[in-house]
């Protein structure tokens, strides 16, 4: 029979054309070359029509067998492809060493650059949509607005640097959530990551500047639940394992209940060391439900709206994720330290 000849010619053409697909893209212009409407898969059943009545049956399944094995085959070298890719970026993730010589390389992107690049396309894949803020703000925005009066000494622990003017570098990226409230209402889901300043010692965990990413969710009915669920499905996305994690409560004025998220050091797998203040955890990612006074300040309806708030230590989960032990490597300038990051 002349379409078992056709299917045998077919078969060995498409293992050809397999084989030399090493791309998720070329492994879908298979598919629609050989699956596709105008394939040969689709002739081959058109030329049913010509089969002889008595061996119709048997050549439909030869078809349909074909056919299946096809997908299944695509499907598999998929998977395949995909794990492949997983490998090679959790091996990039792990070789970081600053005390090798500098690449020659005409450039690359900053590691914080490519967590936040991430961090968006996890959150906007989520419905939140990013956002943008000035890095110079005023006091009413940096505390006021955010449940923080005058006085209070929850500012003790974010001096900063204050201009002429009475404005300030900003301390954290939460300056920006009564702006955001305020510019779009309920219900609202939104990230901000930028840069925050502070006046610290710095050592290997304290930079006098660093990255944040804030994230808001306002909504009915937002409960706890629902900030632990996306902060859960952010953090295995960001790392592509499965990392511990634990809620303890933490004090924030703007939020009502808070709680500091750690992570397990992925460092020293939690035995302690200097990168986690040798305790093992990493405070990355405190959170909690936005205070009445917080979310009444951005015009929004206390009592149909609840929502939560986080704010990602950025440049933190960019030590973690790359194994950069000393925070000063980031903005200190070191080729040997960030041509690290470029990219194969
Ligand atoms: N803005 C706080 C800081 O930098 C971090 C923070 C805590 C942000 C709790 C939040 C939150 O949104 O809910 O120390």
């Amino acid at each position: 029979m002349i379409l078992k000849e056709k299917i045998r010619e077919l078969r060995a053409r498409f293992d050809g054309e397999l084989a030399k697909a090493g791309t998720p893209e070329a492994l879908e212009a298979l598919r629609v070359a050989f699956l596709g409407k105008k394939g040969p898969v689709t002739d081959l059943m058109a030329e049913l029509r010509n089969v002889e009545q008595s061996e119709k049956a048997e050549a439909g399944q030869l078809i349909n067998t074909l056919k299946n094995e096809l997908s299944e085959a695509i499907v598999k070298t998929g998977e395949a492809l995909r794990a492949a890719a997983l490998a090679a970026e959790i091996r990039r993730q792990k070789k970081y060493n600053p005390t090798l010589p500098a690449r020659d390389a005409a450039g690359s992107y900053h590691p914080i650059t490519l967590v936040q690049r991430e961090l968006e396309e996890i959150f906007s894949s989520m419905g939140f949509t990013i956002e943008d803020y000035p890095e110079i703000v005023d006091d009413y925005h940096c505390f006021e607005a955010l449940n923080i009066p005058k006085h209070h000494p929850a500012r003790d622990m974010q001096d900063t640097y204050y201009i002429e003017n009475g404005q300030l570098l900003k301390t954290h990226t939460s300056a920006a959530q009564n702006y955001i409230m305020k510019k779009y209402g309920a219900p609202l889901r939104a990230i901000f990551p930028g840069r925050c300043f502070r006046n610290e010692a710095i050592d290997a965990c304290h930079e006098n500047t660093f990255f944040q990413m804030e994230g808001i969710m306002i909504d009915e009915n937002i409960s706890i639940s629902n900030l632990i669920y996306f902060m859960k499905t952010m953090l295995s996305e960001v790392f592509r394992r499965d990392i511990k994690v634990r809620l303890r409560p933490g004090f924030f004025p703007f939020v009502e209940p808070g709680f500091e998220l750690d992570i397990n050091c992925l460092i020293c797998g939690g035995k302690g060391c200097p990168s986690c203040k040798n305790s093992g955890w990493l405070e990355l990612c405190p959170c909690g439900m936005i205070h009445p006074n917080v979310l009444k300040a951005g015009g929004i309806d206390v009592d149909r709206y609840t929502g939560f708030a986080f704010g990602l230590g950025l440049t933190r989960l960019a030590m973690m994720k790359f194994g950069v032990k000393d925070i000063r490597d980031f903005n200190g300038g070191s080729l040997s330290a960030l041509s690290q990051f470029v990219s194969e």
